[in-house]
C-alpha cells in the first residue's frame, strides 16, 4: 500500500511538470498504457492475502481516477495555454508581416481642414447631389438665356434636358437658401463636372468648395476678413490675400481672389508663373436678383459668397505638378500625403 502511494505521488507529480502535450502523452504512457504501472499494480492482486484484497482494489481504483482527473485537468490547462501545437512549431518572436495603413486623400484632408477652419468662424456644412436641375444651377443664379457656361460644348447634360452635371458648387446655395430662412452661414464641399479636356490643369471633374454668409449688413471687408484667416490657417501665417475685379452673374460686385505664392512668399517663382500670386477662389456680394429667385428680400439682407478650387490648392500646398495625379488612384504616389 506504502507503493500505491509512492506511485501516486509520482504519477501526480509527473502530470503537473508535463510542459506541452508531447510530455504529458508520455506520462499517460508511462502510467496508465496497457503495459502501464497503475495496471501492472492490478496484476499483484492475486498476491494479496485475502483480507487485504477489498482495500487493495479500493485503493488502486482511487489511483487511477485521481490520475485521470489530474491528466484531464492539465490537458485542459495546456490546450488553453498554447493550443495543442507541439512547442517550437511556432515562434512567437518572429517579426509579423507589415501591412501598410490607408491614408486620406489629399482632396478629402483639404477637405476637413477647410471645414475645420470655416467651422471655428460659424459655418456648418450643407450638401446637394451632383445631379442638378437647371433651373438650380444655372436661372436662379441669375445666367440668362444663352449664357456661355449652359452651352453644351461645357456642361453635361443628361438625357432628361432639365437636368445636367452641376458645373459648381453654387447650387447648393439656392436649395439651401430656398429651405432656410436667413441669416445662414454654410460652407458646401463637393464634386463638379466640366467639359473640359484633361492636361495637366484641367480635368472633367474636380471639387470645389463653396462658401455663402447672409444676414443684416455682410459687406465686402468681411469676405476678405473671412478669406484672409482661412489663407493664413491653411497655407501659412504670413499668407496675404488680393481682390481682383472679375465678373459673375451670380454676385455683384465679382471677385476673383488670389493668395500670395507660399513658396516665394510673393517674389515670384516658377509655381506663380513669377507673378507673386495665385488664383484661388471667385467671389463676390450676392446679386439681388439670386435673392429674389430665392425668396429673399435684396432690401432686408446683404450676403457674400466664394467658390474655391480644392485641386489648385492641393497642388499648390502638396507640390503636385499634374491635377491627373490626384485621380489616378496610384496609392504609391497618394501614400506620399
Ligand atoms: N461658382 C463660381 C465658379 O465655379 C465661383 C463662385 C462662387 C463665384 C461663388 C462667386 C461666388 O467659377
Amino acid at each position: 500500500m506504502q507503493q500505491i502511494e509512492a506511485i501516486k505521488k509520482e504519477a501526480l507529480d509527473a502530470i503537473q511538470a508535463a510542459g506541452d502535450a508531447t510530455a504529458l502523452e508520455a506520462v499517460r504512457v508511462k502510467y496508465i498504457s496497457r503495459k502501464g504501472l497503475i495496471p501492472d499494480l492490478m496484476k499483484h492482486l492475486k498476491d494479496i492475502p485475502k483480507e487485504e484484497k477489498r482495500a487493495y482494489g479500493q485503493q488502486v481504483n482511487d489511483l487511477k481516477d485521481a490520475f485521470q482527473e489530474a491528466f484531464d485537468a492539465r490537458k485542459a490547462e495546456l490546450e488553453s495555454a498554447g493550443g495543442a501545437t507541439p512547442a517550437g512549431a511556432f515562434d512567437v518572436t518572429l517579426p509579423g508581416q507589415w501591412r501598410g495603413l490607408g491614408s486620406k486623400h489629399p482632396i478629402t484632408q483639404l477637405t476637413d481642414r477647410a471645414i475645420e477652419i470655416f467651422s471655428t468662424l460659424g459655418f456648418t456644412v450643407a450638401d446637394g447631389p451632383d445631379i442638378e436641375t437647371v433651373f438650380n444651377n444655372f436661372d436662379a443664379l441669375n445666367h440668362p438665356p444663352g449664357h456661355p457656361a449652359r452651352d453644351v460644348k461645357d456642361t453635361f447634360y443628361l438625357d432628361d434636358p432639365n437636368l445636367l452635371l452641376r458645373t459648381h458648387t453654387s447650387p447648393v446655395q439656392v436649395r439651401y437658401m430656398l429651405s432656410h430662412p436667413p441669416p445662414i452661414r454654410i460652407i458646401a464641399p463637393g464634386r463638379c463636372y466640366r467639359r473640359d479636356t484633361p492636361d495637366a490643369t484641367h480635368s472633367a471633374n474636380f471639387h470645389q468648395i463653396e462658401g455663402l454668409y447672409v444676414d443684416k449688413k455682410v459687406s465686402l471687408a468681411d469676405l476678405k476678413g473671412d478669406l484672409s484667416h482661412f489663407a493664413r490657417e491653411a497655407m501659412g501665417p504670413d499668407t496675404k490675400i488680393r481682390f481682383r475685379p472679375h465678373f459673375f452673374p451670380f454676385t455683384e460686385p465679382s471677385v476673383e481672389v488670389d493668395f500670395s505664392c507660399h513658396v516665394c512668399h510673393g517674389k515670384g517663382c516658377r509655381v506663380c508663373k513669377n507673378s507673386g500670386w495665385i488664383e484661388i477662389a471667385g467671389a463676390g456680394m450676392v446679386d439681388p436678383n439670386v435673392f429674389t429667385a430665392v425668396g429673399y428680400d435684396p432690401g432686408e439682407v446683404t450676403g457674400y459668397a466664394f467658390g474655391m478650387g480644392i485641386e489648385r490648392i492641393a497642388m499648390i500646398l502638396f507640390g503636385i505638378t499634374d491635377i491627373r495625379h490626384l485621380y489616378e488612384n496610384d496609392v504609391r504616389y497618394l501614400s506620399q500625403f
